[in-house]
């Protein structure tokens, strides 16, 4: 299967995105998948296009992120957005065809405009938003987009538009699926979404000492105020984490020490740091690889630009030629 998906450049990535994408992306590769995965960055400029400057640095890190966690570049295709004019081009084709009032009722738009007061967002850009993700996709002829629930609404206008165009010259593109990330909601060590502006994520490139302070500091069951008090699991904010990085004997014996008061917080997370440091600490090795052989990330890039390339200019002749642009 044709699978494509792109993440925006937010720089060092953290345990959020590799258990809410990364991981997903990687199994599909592994699967034997034809994947095309892409840094975002002209979407970067969709919600800041005044600050530009950082960019060319968080696309690195964030590629730097994804092949420490396992995106292999001899299976994937892996290469900037920006770098394929064609991305642009098929988002103008589709901009033609995509009524206004699809876009003004897309519930992400509604309630970024609302929310977001520090940043411009009265542009045409940023309302076309997603017109250029579909472009993304549908210039790879992508079938299935591994995406978390949030991207759901935009995978829908993405299908809208494929009908759209397909009944108005052609039918050339396939209905793209989203392909859901399952995987238990993962919160920042205050308890709120996990994110780096917050500043409570759990990073791909923190150290060891970094992710026991962190550890240290999340927040567990309200109802443990004494270490006598029984918690519950279900409802304590780090326990997710057991449940996605501890062998079944811990996860069981967390679950009844803590309901019975055996075990106390400060016990739950030094086992918790024994089964997460391991496995974040293969992470950061690949990715301190990497870090130092920066013509290598190059290299990688420029290979997945070429096999992009190759695709996005076959399918927009396509285009041009079933909307009689060229003849
Ligand atoms: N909109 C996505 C996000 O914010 C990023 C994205 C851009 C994307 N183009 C895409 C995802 C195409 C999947 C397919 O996370
Ligand atoms: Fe959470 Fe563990 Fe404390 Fe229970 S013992 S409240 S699961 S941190």
């Amino acid at each position: 299967m044709r699978i494509v998906s792109g993440m925006r450049p937010t720089g060092r990535l953290h345990i959020g995105h590799l258990l809410g994408a990364l991981t997903n992306w990687k199994k599909l590769q592994d699967e034997g998948n034809d994947c095309f995965f892409f840094v975002a960055d002209w979407h970067a400029l969709t919600t800041d296009f005044k600050n530009t400057s950082q960019l060319p640095e968080n696309n690195r890190e964030m590629v730097i992120d994804w092949l420490a966690s396992g995106i292999d570049p001899e299976k994937s295709t892996v290469f900037l957005q920006s770098a394929i004019r064609e991305h642009a081009e098929l988002f103008l084709m589709f901009s033609m065809i995509t009524p206004l009032g699809w876009l003004e009722r897309n519930p992400t738009y509604k309630e970024m405009r609302q929310e977001i007061t520090d940043k411009d967002l009265s542009n045409l850009g940023f309302l076309g938003y997603p017109v250029l993700q579909a472009a993304d996709i549908l210039l790879y002829k992508g079938e299935a987009v591994p995406v978390g629930q949030d991207q759901v609404p935009h995978l829908e206008l993405t299908r809208e538009i494929t009908r759209r165009f397909n009944n108005t010259y052609a039918h050339i593109f396939p209905e793209p699926q989203p392909k859901l990330t399952e995987s238990p909601k993962i919160n920042g060590v205050d308890g709120r979404k996990m994110s780096k502006s917050y500043g409570n994520a759990i990073l791909l490139s923190d150290s060891t000492a970094d992710i026991e302070a962190k550890v240290r500091t999340m927040v567990t069951d309200p109802k443990r105020a004494r270490r006598k008090d029984p918690g519950d699991p279900d409802t304590c904010n780090l326990y997710p984490l057991h449940e996605t990085y501890s062998p079944s004997e811990t996860i069981q014996n967390v679950r009844k020490g803590c309901r019975s008061a055996e075990i106390g917080c400060v016990d739950c997370k030094k086992m918790l740091l024994d089964s997460l440091l391991p496995k974040l600490g293969e992470i950061r090795e690949k990715r301190d690889h990497f870090a130092q052989h920066p013509k290598r990330i190059d290299e990688i890039l420029d290979a997945g630009t070429q096999k992009a390339q190759k695709i996005a200019t076959k399918t927009m002749n396509e285009v041009k030629k079933v909307a009689h642009l060229v003849s």
